[in-house]
């Protein structure tokens, strides 16, 4: 199924970090059961009670000091390595890929580890102790308030050209931990296959759009990951 020389294009969600203690958008237990979400991620919402906002993803970003990568991120770093041409697109905003060890990695909805400037648009990672608080955070280059440089709905996502450049060309697209609910994710499925890719999902349950996916394997991606990327592997260098 997979060579060496295959041209993988990898997409995770939430539910790849939820074996790492992150919680996912739309389960029962979900993130945003304290929260509606137009009142924290949405533009509205930030403008109508900045502090709320702040505070919420404040919580976030410290939470990222107390979780580590799961045996799921560890296999798509493998994978990576093995691989000639690999591409992992996140909906996370997390650092566990990268923590993990993956390289070629695009964030499409942003990093909590970031701050950015409305004013300006200066984008740094600010993840020291005094950058951790309630209180909110100057921008090193005009001295304005920063935000949290995530994605929000209604904003456009990051880096769409070069996904949609990436799936036109794949011979593999794997879905990983994402429910297919949000947009334009959701849709990467279509671009992937409309080119002729092979298209494979590994999910705790089947997601929106499972009927499109050439292969299915059901279960959390911290237990079937490894064993998939030995076999693709193994099979691989078999040939
Ligand atoms: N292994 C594999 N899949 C899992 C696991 C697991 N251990 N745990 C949960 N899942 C699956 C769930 O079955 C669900 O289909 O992960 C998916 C998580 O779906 P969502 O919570 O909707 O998260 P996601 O698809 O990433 O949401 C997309 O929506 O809220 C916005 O911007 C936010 O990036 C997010 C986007």
């Amino acid at each position: 199924m997979i060579a060496k020389n295959t041209r993988v294009v990898v997409l995770t969600g939430a539910g790849i970090s939820a074996e790492s203690g992150i919680r996912t958008f739309r389960a029962s237990d979900g993130l945003w059961e304290e929260h509606r979400i137009e009142d924290v991620a949405t533009p509205q919402g930030w403008r109508d009670n900045p502090q709320l906002v702040w505070s919420f993803y404040q919580q976030r970003r410290r939470q990222l000091l107390e979780v580590e990568p799961n045996p799921g991120h560890i296999a798509l770093a493998e994978l990576e390595r093995y691989l000639d041409d690999f591409l992992l697109v996140t909906q996370n905003v997390d650092d566990l890929h990268e923590r993990a060890g993956s390289n070629n990695l695009i964030h499409m909805h942003g990093e909590l580890e970031k701050l950015r400037c409305e004013d300006c648009g200066h984008i740094e990672a600010m993840m020291d102790e005094e950058h951790l608080t309630d209180v909110f955070v100057a921008c090193t280059n005009c001295g304005s308030r920063l935000r949290p440089h995530i994605v929000w709905f209604g904003e456009i996502p990051l880096q769409t050209h070069e996904i949609e450049n990436a799936l036109s060309q794949c011979d593999v697209f794997i879905a990983i931990g994402t429910s297919g609910h949000v947009y334009p994710a959701s849709n990467y499925l279509h671009k992937a296959s409309m080119h002729g890719a092979r298209t494979i999902c590994i999910n705790l349950d089947p997601p929106e759009n499972i009927e499109f996916f050439n292969d299915f394997f059901q279960g959390k991606s911290g237990e079937l990951l490894p064993e998939l990327v030995e076999q693709w592997i193994k099979d691989s260098t078999v040939e």
